[in-house]
């Protein structure tokens, strides 16, 4: 159970949007390799990089047409094995992303499959026949909008999406498509890789009667996305998806020190049970319960003293505050309240994992009609807002790209990067980036934030949420002031004194029985 893993910051780099290298407008892997120093100097572990394989791109990356090889936006297998190399070097890990669930419409398999229904290949993917009255086999739906069904119109039969139309699921059912997907596993870790995070890891299996799936009473048509109308009971978690995460963390294992984290939404109980499925510290569900709960201190509390609970020491917690899917925290919840979440993020026990710009308070970025990209958007306008706002280029400097690229981005770059961008905010001492440096540092410098035990603190005060952590010599406490007023809360018995607060004006400071929190303010303390 030697894992080095329960100390690592873990860092998404969303490639296309890090770094340009090439002159193209989308960045890339030498782009990313240039910007390591500053990764490492931030204080970052480890590395998730979204989608790098060959694709067509009509998810960006999440479409793959070849799962043995780098998309040449991206660079090449010699680019990728220098990053890997040189971010080593730095005792920095690189997690790739692994997308079982589907390919690219575009994937040679995927070719073969739709030629014939006679084809070898058929069986690799779902395909059905039409209802009598020539409908989709049964209501399932996508979750970019639509039925899950797309009828060929040369073997006459649908295929299942259960995302856009580019993305046909693969069918696990299949043992030729389960070997050769591990092989894929195997062929990147034995290349290097750290491993994976795991991309829409309740999909893989479908119910294999078809079954409609129920309505949701609970759905609500002007909030919801349409996917949310059905109870997905026939498509998400079926206990063979289980048994294939077990089977791909046995991968894992075949090899030293690896890692791998899947993308689950799920409530509490489930996520729970997945580490109990695994039961190995080289593996976490995502937690996404910092965005899907209220912000608020008693709701994040129970969840999070439970959670550390039932998980217990043995395994590592994560802890997300945004991602490439959804909005950026400092849109959600205004800049005092993201450098507490971000506080919060960094000294609960667990695993962080960062999105790249959070560092910064990167915002979501308005983008214009005509210039959006993502599939999700464009396949359900009018409704959902889209992930091109959270998938902006990373802001570097003040220079007319922000330092991402020389040329015009892919995207537009956020309104306000000419403030909020590495090189200001690296000589700006209260900047987001000084927080999430100072917060780091305080991981480095104190065991008790990477080791320690979390002790949860009963405040009194509604608004605040307090804990401990505890090491083998040396306590941690962090108090968290949830609301827009000023917060008293009395501290646990002891000469504590302030030594870090998110707004970066305290140092040292000594208290006696009793502190004040300011409105969103979070402070660390010692003895
Ligand atoms: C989840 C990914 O995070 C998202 O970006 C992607 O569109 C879907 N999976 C489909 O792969």
């Amino acid at each position: 159970m030697n894992s080095t893993w329960g100390a690592r910051v873990v860092y998404q780099i969303y490639p296309r949007s890090f770094k340009d290298s090439s002159g193209d407008g989308i960045g890339d892997l030498n782009g990313i390799t240039e910007k390591l120093d500053y990764l490492k100097d931030l204080g970052i572990g480890a590395l998730w990089l979204s989608p790098i394989y060959c694709s067509p791109m009509h998810d960006f990356g999440y479409d793959i047409s070849n799962y043995y090889d780098i998309d040449p936006i991206f660079g090449t297998l010699s680019d990728f094995d220098n990053l890997l190399r040189k971010a080593h070097d730095k005792d920095m890990k690189v997690l790739m992303d692994f997308v079982p669930n589907h390919t690219s419409f575009e994937h040679p398999w995927f070719k073969e499959s739709r030629s014939s229904q006679n084809n070898h290949k058929r069986d690799w993917y779902i395909w059905k026949k039409p209802k009598k009255n020539g409908s989709a086999p049964n209501n399932w739906l996508s979750q970019f909008g639509g039925s899950a069904w797309k009828f060929d119109e040369k073997t006459e039969e649908y295929y299942l999406h259960t995302f856009d139309v580019s993305q046909p699921d693969l069918n696990w059912r299949n043992p030729h498509v389960v070997d050769e997907i591990l092989n894929v596993m195997r062929y990147w870790l034995k290349r290097g890789v750290d491993g994976f995070r795991v991309d829409v890891a309740y999909y893989l299996y479908k119910d294999p009667f078809f079954r409609d799936e129920p309505y949701n009473p609970a759905y609500l048509p002007e909030l919801n996305m349409q996917y949310d109308s059905l109870l997905h009971i026939y498509t998400l978690a079926l206990p063979e998806t289980l048994h294939m995460l077990k089977k791909f963390h046995s991968v894992i294992n075949e090899f030293d020190d690896r890692f791998m984290v899947c993308e689950i939404y799920t409530f509490l109980q489930e996520i729970v049970n997945l580490y109990r499925i695994v039961d190995h510290q080289s593996f976490a569900p995502f937690n996404f319960s910092f965005l899907s709960l209220p912000w608020n201190a008693q709701e994040q509390k129970r969840f999070i003293d439970e959670f550390d609970e039932m998980i217990g020491d043995d395994f590592f917690p994560t802890y997300v505050l945004g991602n490439h899917d959804k909005p950026r925290i400092v849109t959600k919840l205004g800049e005092d309240a993201a450098r507490t979440a971000a506080l919060l993020q960094l000294t609960l026990r667990g695993i962080p994992f960062i999105y790249y710009g959070e560092e910064l308070g990167m915002k979501n970025m308005d983008i214009p009609k005509e210039k959006m990209k993502d599939p999700m958007a464009l396949n359900m306008k009018g409704f959902h807002f889209g992930r091109d706002p959270v998938r902006t280029p990373m802001q570097w400097d003040t220079t007319q790209y922000g330092g991402f690229s020389n040329v015009e981005p892919w995207l537009p770059i956020e309104k306000e990067s000419a403030e909020r961008n590495v090189a200001s905010e690296e000589i700006d001492k209260e900047s987001f980036l000084s927080l999430y440096k100072s917060i780091l540092n305080l991981r480095k410098t104190r065991k008790s934030l990477t080791e320690g035990k979390y002790i949860p603190l009963e405040c009194k005060n509604p608004h605040v949420l307090g804990f401990i952590r505890r090491g083998v010599d040396e306590e941690t406490l962090i108090l968290a002031n949830f609301s827009e007023e000023i917060q008293g809360v009395e501290l646990p018995t002891g000469d504590w004194k302030t030594i870090l607060s998110t707004k970066l004006d305290v140092k040292n400071r000594k208290e006696q029985n009793r502190v004040n929190l300011r409105p969103f303010e979070g402070i660390v303390l010692c003895i």
